[in-house]
C-alpha cells in the first residue's frame, strides 16, 4: 500500500527533540527524510543519556525512525555545494538550529529561493519576533514563558514543569501540520513558502484554556471549579489549579486501594453531571441526588472537597483497576494513573502499533512510540533509526555523484 507522503523529500536538518519528532511524524506518513549531520559527531542526542556503551541513545532512536542519516559539513566550500543540490532535490527543508545559523551558513530564505522556488522552510524556534527572537530556548524554558509551569502544580507550591514535552514535541507537531499544509498551498500556487513554529507560541497554544480562565478572572474574580473556591483567595492572574479539572466536569486524583506503597495506585475521577445520580448511588450517598445542595452542579462548586473526599472512601477500598471497571460500567468518566512501567508492558498498545519494539544493529531490541495519529490508506511501519552517516553513499548516488566524485568530496572532508 502507498503512503500519504510518497514522493515527498524532506532535507532534515534537525536535531535533539522539537526537530526530529516533526520529520519522523513525516516519514511514518512516507516522506524520505534525509537527515544531515556534522561528520564524526551528528546529532548531539545520539551520545546523551547513553545506556549502552558506543550505541546511539534511546533519546536519539526513539525521535529518528524511518530517516536517512547522511553526514555533510555545511561549512566547507565543497559541502556547501552538496547541500545547494540536497535543496534542488527536496521538497523541504526542516530545521531547528539556534536563530540565524542557518543565514550564518550561508542559505538565508532568499538563496534558498534562487536554488528552489518550490522549497518550504520550516524552522522551530524558541521564540517568534520580539524581544526572545534571538534566545536559544529548551524545553521547560518553553513551558515556562508559554504559560504552562505558572498554571501547573498546588496553589502552595511552585511552578512546575510537565511531563509530557509540550514545548519539544508539541512543537513539532504544529511544524508537521504546517509543512503538510504549505505543500498542499503549493499544488495550487507551485510556490514554497517559510513555516515558522516557535515553541512559546505551541506551549500558549496547548493552555488556550488558561487564557480563557484569565479572562474570566478578569471579569468576576473568582474560578468556581478552582480548588481555591470558596475558601482561598484569587490573585491577578490564573492560579495553579493543583488536579482539577481544566473543563467544566469536575475531577480529581483520589487513592486507590495501595497507595501507602504504590506512587500510582490512583485515579483520576470526573464527577460528570448527567451522572451524579450514579455516582451517589454506587458511593451510597444516595440522598444527594436529591439534596439541593448537591443536586445541581452549581451547588455542588463550593463542595468539591467534601464530595470527592467521600468518593475517595469508596475509592481507597479497590485497586485503580477495580474502580475503574466498576466505574466504566456505570459510564462514569475516569482514568487510572498508569506508570511508564504499565505503559510499556500495555498489550493493547502494542496491538495497535502505539508502542512498538524495533530492532537495532548496535543497541539490540528497543521500544519505541509508534505513529500516533493512524491513517487508513497509509499505515505506519516503525523502522529502526540510522547510524551516523549510513546513507551518506546511497543519498549521494541519487544526487548524481559518482564513486570518484564521493571519494573526493570525502577525502575533502565535505562528507
Ligand atoms: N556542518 C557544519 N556546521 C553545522 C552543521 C553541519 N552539518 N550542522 C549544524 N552546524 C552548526 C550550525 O551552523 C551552528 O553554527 P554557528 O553557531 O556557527 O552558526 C552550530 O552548528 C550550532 O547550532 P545550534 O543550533 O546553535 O546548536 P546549539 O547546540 O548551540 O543550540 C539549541 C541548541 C537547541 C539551544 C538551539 O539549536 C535552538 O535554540 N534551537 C531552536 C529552538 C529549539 O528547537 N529548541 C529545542 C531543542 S529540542
Amino acid at each position: 500500500m502507498g503512503k500519504a507522503l510518497d514522493g515527498v523529500r524532506i532535507l532534515d536538518f534537525t536535531h535533539v527533540q522539537s526537530g526530529p519528532t516533526c520529520t519522523q511524524l513525516l516519514a511514518w506518513f512516507g516522506a524520505d527524510v534525509i537527515k544531515v549531520e556534522r561528520a564524526g559527531a551528528g546529532d548531539i542526542t545520539r551520545e546523551q543519556l547513553r545506556d549502552v556503551p558506543d550505541a546511539d541513545s534511546l533519546y536519539f532512536t526513539m525521535l529518528n525512525g524511518n530517516k536517512r542519516s547522511i553526514t555533510l559539513d555545511t561549512k566547507n566550500p565543497e559541502g556547501k555545494r552538496v547541500l545547494e543540490t540536497l535543496i534542488q532535490h527536496c521538497d523541504v527543508l526542516v530545521e531547528n538550529f539556534a536563530p540565524g545559523a542557518l543565514d550564518r551558513m550561508g542559505f538565508t530564505w532568499e538563496r534558498i529561493q534562487e536554488l528552489n522556488p518550490r522549497m518550504i522552510v520550516a524552522s522551530v524556534k524558541g521564540f517568534g519576533p520580539g524581544p526572545y527572537e534571538d534566545c536559544k530556548v529548551y524545553e521547560n524554558v518553553a513551558q515556562c514563558a508559554g504559560g504552562a509551569a505558572s498554571t501547573t502544580g498546588f496553589a502552595d507550591g511552585p511552578p512546575v514543569v510537565t511531563g509530557a514535552q509540550i514545548g519539544d514535541s508539541g512543537t513539532g507537531l504544529h511544524l508537521a501540520l504546517g509543512i503538510v499544509t504549505a505543500l498542499y498551498q503549493r499544488v495550487q500556487t507551485g510556490r514554497g513558502q517559510k513555516v515558522l513554529a516557535a515553541m512559546q507560541d505551541g506551549v500558549l497554544n496547548l493552555c488556550r484554556v488558561k487564557l480563557r480562565d484569565q479572562q474570566r478572572l478578569d471579569r468576576t474574580g473568582v474560578l468556581k471549579e478552582y480548588p481555591q473556591f470558596p475558601n482561598g483567595t484569587f490573585g491577578e492572574a490564573v492560579p495553579r489549579a493543583g488536579n482539577a479539572s481544566g473543563g467544566g466536569q469536575p475531577g480529581w486524583i483520589l487513592k486507590c486501594k495501595g497507595w501507602g506503597t504504590d506512587p500510582n495506585a490512583y485515579i483520576y475521577f470526573i464527577t460528570q453531571a448527567p451522572v451524579w445520580d450514579r455516582i451517589c448511588k454506587l458511593i451510597g450517598r444516595e440522598e444527594w441526588i436529591s439534596d439541593p445542595d448537591y443536586a445541581t452542579p452549581n451547588a455542588r462548586l463550593p463542595k468539591l472537597k467534601e464530595i470527592f473526599a467521600e468518593i475517595e472512601h469508596w475509592t481507597m477500598q479497590r485497586t485503580k483497576f477495580e474502580a475503574m471497571a466498576l466505574l466504566n460500567k456505570y459510564d462514569i468518566p475516569c482514568g487510572p494513573i498508569l506508570s511508564m512501567k504499565e505503559i510499556a508492558e500495555d498489550q493493547s498498545l502494542r496491538a495497535t502499533g502505539t508502542i512498538v519494539e524495533v530492532d537495532h544493529p548496535v543497541r539490540g531490541k528497543y521500544l519505541t512510540v509508534g505513529n500516533p495519529i493512524k491513517l487508513s490508506d497509509s499505515p505506519t511501519d516503525v523502522k529502526r533509526s540510522p547510524l551516523l552517516g549510513e546513507h551518506t553513499e546511497e543519498v549521494m548516488a541519487e544526487l548524481g555523484y559518482s564513486s570518484e566524485q564521493i571519494n573526493a568530496l570525502r577525502a575533502a572532508g565535505a562528507i
